[in-house]
């Protein structure tokens, strides 16, 4: 028997896809010790092996096939546009992708004008901005900390997740509009799909009762 690979992105959604792993009977107790620089973890007894990676980089895993599945959110599968099979919504990590601001930025918004629009998800922006709003603004690629840049002036809004509202709130900014809500979602490799359809449908299967 293969091995069959799992791809979780680092942080928040990893730490909840090993709980829900255990539900299912699926241990990798190594991969919890936070001192571990190991980047790769094999449970020897089920043939199936597990990686951390940057959140962004598991649908570039998954598509070529280097892992067979993949746990990430839906702004990465969305941001990332990789060719995969979105199997499962595993209904954690659930937050909105957004457009915010200050309460004043709502006007330029209504009016088309055209804005700045800092972002760590170009593409999603652009889609939106683009294709749905048909509205011209420019965009401006970050990679973290995205409430600042209407504060010191380097966008009049954002594209950003929120979660909990409570980084807008301290930062004196609001949600304008939504644009979509998210969650972690499992993928699947197109090819693993086919060749390793019997465990990979019996992992679906049992993840789904637990769900
Ligand atoms: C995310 C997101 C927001 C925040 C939203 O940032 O970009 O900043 O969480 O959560 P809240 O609504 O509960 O406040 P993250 O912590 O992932 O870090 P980043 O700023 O480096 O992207």
């Amino acid at each position: 028997m293969r091995y069959l690979t799992f791809a979780l992105g680092k942080g928040r959604l990893a730490k909840k896809a090993l709980e829900l792993f255990e539900k299912i009977g699926i241990q990798c107790e190594e991969m919890k010790d936070p001192a571990s620089r190991k980047l790769i973890f094999v449970n020897e007894e089920r043939k199936l092996r597990f990686f951390l990676s940057k959140g962004p980089d598991v649908p570039t895993y998954v598509e070529y096939g280097a892992a067979d599945i993949g746990i990430v959110g839906k702004d990465t599968i969305l941001e990332e546009g990789r060719k995969l099979y979105e199997v499962l919504d595993l209904g954690f990590g659930k937050c909105d992708m957004c457009v915010c601001g200050p309460k004043s930025a709502g006007e330029l918004l209504n009016h088309g004008q055209l804005i700045r629009v800092a972002t760590k998800y170009p593409n999603i922006a652009k889609d939106y901005f683009y294709n749905k709003r048909h509205q011209t603004v420019e965009i401006i690629k970050l990679n973290g900390s995205i409430e600042l840049a209407p504060i010191v002036g380097l966008s009049e809004v954002i594209v950003d997740i929120v979660e909990t509202g409570a980084t807008l709130r301290e930062n004196g900014l609001d949600v304008l509009e939504k644009i979509c809500p998210l969650s972690a979602r499992m993928v699947v490799n197109q090819v693993s799909m086919k060749m390793e359809n019997e465990r990979i449908s019996q992992i679906i299967r049992d993840i789904r009762s637990v769900l």
